[in-house]
């Protein structure tokens, strides 16, 4: 690939010119967005069409010479659609990438590509809907999900990330009265601020710029079910006043509407800041907090739950074993004692991840301490002084990049899960793809 034009020749940003030399030589004009050589990002202003003739070629073309998978490095024998250790989409000059690129994002991408094949890889990795716990913290919490389930109160479900809240909001609903009813999630932190009442309440069409048609919002879907309100510190301090109103009496109004709505629905939050604190900062309403946390369940973190990580590091490796269709036996004793030993930080899904990518990637029967991948490495190219060595900012752009690339290996390229998994948002992937020129035309 040769960028024409580009910033060290002209200073143009906006109008480049790159040329694709594959069976015949096309250039394709762009904009560039962060140019450094061997890592340049550019915003294509072709059609889909263009684009995917030209730089899909170009990137099968790239992927086969190389004969190696560029997701997980497995070796390639023949031109196959995706590898067969990974399962990643390696040939990208079917038409399908024309609708890919059309609405541009890369989650859908993979999962548009991979058809039945993504089917089976997404029910292999599904988040998995039991629970496990044998430790008496959560021995506990499981008697509060069994207890709190039949009432219709409010439930506030407090814990460090990948801790479970979710699930346990999910374990209640599904224990209620309203199990056969929805169960509608809504993410306080990923909505921006000013669009989290019309995500709630919905709005009249006319309501407010480019409300073109009435919608109804999630608490009207989760009308007979339960809503989830995740991440409620992050919600904005008016929009708390309405939700206060909504618990105490059950009634709203669209956005734009006067008319007074009822719904039915239990309203279940979770939140991973202390909202007490939040409350003496004037940042969360006391009497919201009042209402929410007459019933309140605290999720231990995972250090804290005994055995139970190595209850549930045998139990994924069994599960992920099968579902990948391996034939691994368990983890040796090292392996064991590091998962007993590690602090989890990142709680279950750092478990569970942390499992499914030993599971992917191992060739042995017994997953090894080497497979768990648990320490953070040194940047072996540093010069070996201790200096280097302990360079904190180094390692810790060493260790995003990692865990970004074994995200995208693990979630297939689907940008809500790498989110997920990393416990960031998918603005922040994005950001971070950047940064790493993860996703990008391998030169
Ligand atoms: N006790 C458990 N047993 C099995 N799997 C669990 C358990 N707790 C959590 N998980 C799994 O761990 C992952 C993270 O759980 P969940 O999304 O509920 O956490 P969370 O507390 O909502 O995280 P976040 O704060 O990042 O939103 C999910 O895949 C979930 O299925
Ligand atoms: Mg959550």
């Amino acid at each position: 690939m040769k960028i024409k034009n580009h910033p060290l020749d002209t200073c143009d940003n906006d109008n480049v010119e790159i040329t694709f030399e594959t069976d015949s030589v096309v250039s394709l004009r762009g904009r560039m967005l962060n140019y450094r050589p061997g890592h340049s990002v550019v915003l294509f202003k072709e059609s889909p069409e263009t684009l995917a003739s030209t730089i899909g070629r170009y990137i099968t073309k790239k992927i086969y010479e190389g004969k190696r998978c560029p997701y997980c490095k497995e070796r390639l024998f023949d031109e196959e659609k995706s590898c067969p250790k990974c399962n990643m989409y390696l040939d990208f000059t079917s038409p399908d990438i024309i609708k890919i690129l059309k609405d541009f994002k890369i989650g859908k991408v993979i999962e548009r590509l991979t058809g039945t094949e993504k089917e089976k890889i997404e029910r292999g990795l599904e988040e998995n809907k039991e629970m496990i716990g044998t430790s008496e913290a959560m021995k506990k919490v499981f008697q509060l999900i069994r207890k709190f389930a039949p009432t219709d109160y409010p439930v506030l479900i407090i814990g460090e990330t990948g801790t479970g809240k979710e699930l346990t909001a999910r374990a209640i609903h599904e224990r209620s009265n309203r199990a056969d009813k929805p169960f509608v999630v809504v993410n306080c932190a990923a909505i921006p601020h000013d669009l989290l009442e019309a995500e709630l309440f919905g709005y009249e069409k006319g309501a407010f710029t480019g409300a073109d048609k009435k919608r109804i919002g999630k608490i009207e879907y989760a009308n007979g079910g339960t809503l989830f309100l995740d991440e409620i510190g992050d919600m904005p301090y008016d929009l708390q006043s309405k939700i206060l109103r909504f618990l105490q009496e059950y009634t709203f109004e669209r956005i734009g509407s006067n008319e007074t709505k009822t719904a039915d629905v239990r309203i279940i939050a979770a939140t991973n800041v202390d909202l007490d604190q939040a409350v003496k900062e004037g940042k969360f309403r006391r009497d919201l907090y009042y209402r929410l946390s007459v019933l309140t369940i605290k999720l231990p973190p995972l250090r804290d739950r005994g055995e139970d990580p190595v209850i549930m590091a045998k139990y994924f490796v069994e599960r992920y074993s099968k579902e990948l269709g391996k034939n691994i036996k368990g983890l040796t004793a090292d392996a064991l004692e590091v998962i007993r030993d590690h602090p989890w930080p990142g709680n279950v899904r750092e478990l569970i991840n942390t499992i499914r990518k030993a599971v992917v990637l191992t060739d042995k029967e017994f997953i090894d301490v080497e497979d768990l991948d648990l320490k953070v490495k040194c940047n072996p190219q540093g010069s070996g002084n201790g200096e280097d060595i302990l360079n904190l900012k180094r390692n810790i752009e060493d260790l995003e990049r990692r865990l970004l690339k074994e995200a995208f290996i693990l979630a297939k390229g689907n940008i809500s899960k790498v989110a997920k998994m990393l416990g960031i948002s998918r603005p922040k992937v994005y950001k971070l793809m950047e940064k790493h020129g993860i996703g990008e035309i391998p030169e």
